[in-house]
Formats: structure tokens, sequence, C-alpha cells
């Protein structure tokens, strides 16, 4: 996720700016850069890396002189994190710089009729076309000209502008991403995010979708997106800097639970148009995946458990055989891969040392590699023949949690583009489950909502090992959130498939032994009901997940966590939800540091 900053006042607005962006490091980036007005022109400074490099280029911003200005940490997603995709972006006239938060999902066919009228781009970004839009908009009247580019946009957008024609002013516009104006004395801001504005003004005002603004030192001017001029009531901040920088959150673990319904709908958003999935860039026909005999996932811990969901989707759908594959395995197992196989490499950072031996180890055997990545850039996206980008944003938190549902997004988009390209599923069945998978953050949400009752459930259920179980994808899903209680609440928890409980495991269970049963897959329900049934005659409590509804698991289980109704092959990305935050308060409760849990790393980049 991006980050913008704006400042117009009497002071020099560089290092203000610069400081502004400090405040935002924390959401992580790759790249950074300010632009600032002086005497009639602008002037950009941006580099890749850390905003220290940023400091040190502009001696702390006092080498770029100028009292109004505009800032940007970028976190790649359209081009690699290089210093011209760097944000601020200029016009080729030079009158305009933008800095921009979001995705611009028509950015191709902006960008191919901006080219097509003489426009020349310094950058891969979705975001140069905006600032393109604004010179070809521009005849001397800026409202206009920033009302009829951002008609043009699709996507989400949080835009900060200045023009050389008003040298005191900035100009924002807000659609589906956070924009906040910091009211000065003397002096006005805006933000993405109100942690860079607390040290300097707590009065805000709270921008909405479909709204632009004027800011200049002595007056903030709101306009609704027909021009007309609104009266925006001005909030008073409580947060401190410090918890504004994990917004209100007591842990980024917890912050990054809860963007999964916008971090889902960023991964879905630029790939459904007209009620069918596109893949990013690149097409698979349906002969090149009928010459497909198998598919191969591999991936390391949440990604290997998200590629364990997948496989159903995929197999149920494409009818397409699928290994998953541990990455670490995998690499000395010398695979049975050809040029028939076609290889779905996740990760999270695109740098795990494993993931990325398994994935040369493919290629050199003829196998065609689609990587499912976070970070734009990163050498697994780079490895790969094709990349599906997550669109999580950052994740800071050790413990994946938004990292593991958009993976799951991705692999639900793929099966369901590679069944349509096959052929094999009806028209009906094809759009329902494109409905589905649109209503996706909406049921993320209602989970989270419907789940005020985890930290009781979670101290009452984790005292002690815990076993998770489950069929099929549920049981994908137990193996989740039993990674998940064990990385974060340092509690042993061990997953089994459900019917594998009386082949040995059985003989573990003992009076209170609390079991978690998974229970979201309706046609294998009985199955599972009956394992519930033989874990409690010989003592254990049992907490079960399932879907609203569902009576038959209340007469059974000792607690139920309910997860709104869902297509099967989509419910691991509900029901791992709550097991996230089951794992969070037993973690919370015994007072472990949920953020970076001991002998874990974020990136696992040796072997
Ligand atoms: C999950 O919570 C873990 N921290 C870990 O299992 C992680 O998923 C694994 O190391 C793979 O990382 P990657 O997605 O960055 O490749």
């Amino acid at each position: 996720m991006c980050g913008i900053v704006g400042f117009t006042g009497k002071l020099a607005a560089a290092p203000v700016l610069l400081q502004g962006l400090e405040r935002l490091e924390y959401r992580g980036y790759d790249s950074a850069g300010i632009a600032v007005l002086d005497n009639g022109a602008i002037r950009v400074e941006k580099v890749s890396g850390r905003i220290a490099k940023l400091c040190e280029k502009t001696g702390n911003g006092a080498l770029v002189p100028g009292a109004a200005g505009i800032g940007h940490t970028r976190w790649a997603t359209h081009g690699a994190p290089t210093d011209q995709n760097a944000h601020p972006h200029l016009s080729n006239d030079g009158r305009f710089a933008v800095v921009h938060n979001g995705i611009i999902e028509n950015y191709l066919e902006l960008r191919k009729e901006l080219i097509r009228d003489g426009y020349t781009f310094q950058s891969e970004t979705d975001t140069e076309t905006i600032v393109h839009l604004l010179e070809h908009y521009y005849d001397g009247d800026i409202k206009a000209a920033v009302m009829k580019t951002a008609a043009r946009l699709e996507g989400s957008y949080a835009l900060g502008i200045v023009c050389t024609d008003t040298p005191d002013a900035l100009y924002v516009v807000r659609e589906a991403s956070p924009l906040i104006l910091g009211v000065g004395v003397g002096e006005n801001y805006f933000a993405s995010d109100v942690t860079a504005l607390v040290s300097h003004t707590k009065n805000v005002i709270y921008m909405e979708d479909g709204e632009f603004a004027r800011l200049t030192p002595g007056a903030i001017t709101v306009y609704d997106c027909t021009g007309r001029e609104l009266q925006k009531p001005i909030s008073r901040v409580t947060w401190s800097v410090e918890a504004a920088e994990k917004g209100g959150y007591e842990h980024f673990m917890l912050k990054e639970i809860m963007e999964q319904p916008a971090a889902v709908k960023a991964a879905l958003a630029p790939r459904i148009h007209d009620g069918k999935v596109q893949l990013d860039g690149f097409e698979l026909t349906g002969e090149q995946l009928r010459d497909i005999h198998k598919i191969i996932i591999t991936a390391c811990g949440s990604a290997y458990y998200a590629g364990c969901s997948g496989r159903y989707a995929i197999e149920r759908l494409c009818r397409i055989p699928v290994e998953v594959e541990l990455a670490s395995e995998l690499r000395y197992a010398d695979p049975m891969v050809d040029e028939h196989t076609l290889v779905l490499v996740i990760s999270q950072s695109g740098e795990t040392a494993d993931t990325i031996a398994a994935l040369r180890e493919c290629k050199s055997r003829g196998a065609k590699v689609i990587g499912i990545v976070n970070v734009v850039g990163s050498t697994i996206a780079k490895l790969s023949d094709h990349v599906l980008y997550t669109f999580a944003g950052p994740e800071i938190a050790v413990a994946t949690t938004k990292g593991y549902t958009t993976q799951l997004t991705v692999l639900y988009l793929f099966a369901l583009y590679a069944a349509g390209k096959l052929g094999r599923m009806d028209a009906d069945r094809y759009a329902a489950l494109v409905r589905e998978l649109q209503h996706l953050p909406r049921r993320i949400q209602q989970t989270i909502d419907m789940n005020w009752q985890l930290p009781a459930l979670a101290s009452r259920y984790a005292s002690q090992s815990l076993f998770f179980i489950g069929r099929n994808t549920d049981y994908a899903v137990a193996l989740e959130g039993a990674l998940k209680m064990k990385e974060i609440s340092y509690l042993h928890a061990e997953s089994y498939a459900a019917g594998e409980l009386k082949h040995g495991t059985i003989a573990l269970i003992e009076e209170n032994q609390p079991v978690i049963a998974v229970c979201c897959n309706e046609s294998l329900m009985d199955k599972t009901l009956s394992n519930i049934v033989e874990v409690k005659a010989r003592g254990a409590k049992v907490l079960a997940l399932s879907f609203k509804g569902n009576k038959k698991i209340v007469s059974q289980a000792d607690d139920v966590i309910f997860i709104p109704r869902i297509e099967t092959i989509f419910s691991a990305c509900l029901a791992v939800v709550p097991l996230q935050l089951l794992a969070y308060y037993a973690a919370k409760g015994r007072g472990c540091d949920i953020d970076k849990p001991k002998n874990l790393a974020k990136s696992v980049t040796v072997e």
C-alpha cells in the first residue's frame, strides 16, 4: 500500500513532507519521492529504496526550496520498484505533478489512448496516465481538468496534485482509497493516513468517495463530484502518534486481519470484467490448457496451505490433476515435470529460498511457471513466465493473514478462468461462481462482524495442545488454523484429516482435549459430525466452525463459530478468518510477541 502526504504553508515544505513520509514507513514501501513548487516550477526528487536515501539526496529537504509540495511512499504494483516508477510523476509540459495511492484498473486503455495523442511515458505505472490526462484536459481551469480526469479513472485512488499555475495550492481527489485533510493555522496538509498528520494537527477533515478539494495555506475548499462546494465538518483526532501507526489496532496482525475484505477486493476487482475472469496482461487459450497434463502447486508454510485449498477448486472446476508440493521437498525430489506441466508458485514475499529453488528446478525441466506473488519485482516474480500479483499490500506481522486470503482469491480466479477457457462449466454455473467471488469481501467482513465472542472462546480452548480436524477443503483450513496457533501462541497444535483420526491419533484424545472441527463442507457434514461424536465420546471438548444455520452442529459441538453460507470451494477464505482471530486472542492471552514471534522471520531467504 502506498502512502501520500501534502503540505502548503509558509515554512519549507520538503522537510515536512519527508517527516510525513517517515511516519508512513511502517506500512512498508519500496521507493519514495517528493515534488515541491518553487518559483513557477516543480522540482521532483525520488529514489528507489529507503526514505533515508531521499533525505540524504535532498539534504533533509534543505536542497529543495518551496513552501508547497506533495510526497509519496510506493509499494510497487505496476512496474518494478525503480527510480522511474517512483512517484511523483510529472506531466510532459512540466506543469503538473501527481502522487497516487490505489490502482487505476483501466490504465492500459488510457495509456494507449494517451500515447496515440502524443504523450510520452517515463514509467510503467498506472499513475502516470493521470498526470497526462490532467495536461490533456487543462485549459486554464484546474478544477475542470481534475473533474474531467477523475471521470476517466476506474479503480481506487487518493490523488495529490500540484500545478505550476497555482504556486501555493494542492489539489486532492478521493475514490475508494483513504484521504484525510489536516487543518492547521496558516498551513494545511493532506495524507492517506492520519499518522502523517497527528504531530502537526489533530483537526482533520475526512474526505469521502467522489470528493475533491483545494488546499492553500489559508483555506480548504471541498467539492462534490459535480463541482458543488461542500461544508465539511472538522473532526478532532484523539489518537497518539504511536497508536495511529497501527491504525488504532494493538498489533499489525489484527490490523491485517481486519484489512482482509479490502485486500481481497483489491485482488478481485482488476480481474473481473463483464462477469468474466481475466488474467493480468496474459492469456491461456483452451488449446494451451488442454496441453497441460498436470498442475503442480509449490510453496512453503501458509502459502503451501493456500495451495492445498486451491487444489480443490482447480480440480473440481477444471478437471486437471493437481499436485501440491512443499517447495523444500520438491526441489530435491527429482520431480516428474516436463513441458506439459504448469507450475503455480505461491509466495507472499517472492523471496523464499526453497520456493525459488523449486521454481528453478521445474523451469529447468521445461515447465511453464505462473507466480502468485505479493511483492512486485521480487525474485519469484522475475523468474516466473507470468505473474498474478495478490495486491494484499504490505504485510508486516510475521504471521500471514491477508497474504494467505489473497493467495486463495487468486487461486479461485485462476480456477474459474481455466475452467471457462476449457469449456468445462456451463455458462450459468460460471456466472454464479463469479458473482459468489465478487461477494467474498463482504462475506469476510460479515465473518469478522459475527465473531465477537472469539476472545472468550480463545481463553476456553487455547489452554493446552489443540487438534484441528476437517475433511477436504476443511482439512486445508485446519492445516492453516493449526499453523497460525503454533506460530504466534506457541501452543502445540496439530491438524488431521478427520477421517484419519481412527488410524492412530484418536489414541491421544483424553478428557478435556480441545478439538477444533472445521465443518463447512456440506456434502461431508455427516462424516465430520461422526468424527466429532467419536472424539467427544473420549472426553474431547469440541469447538466447531460451520456455516450459519447449521442446526446439526449446534447439537453436537460444545461451542460453534459461524461463517456466512458460501459455495464450498470458496469456504476456506471465510473459515480461516475466525481461526486467525482465535490464534490472535490465544497469543494475546498468553502475552506473546504477536507481530514478531520468536525464532521466526517474515521472509525465509535462506534454506
Ligand atoms: C505464515 O504465517 C508464515 N509466516 C510462513 O509459513 C510463510 O507463509 C512461509 O514462510 C512462506 O512465505 P512466503 O509466502 O513469503 O513465500
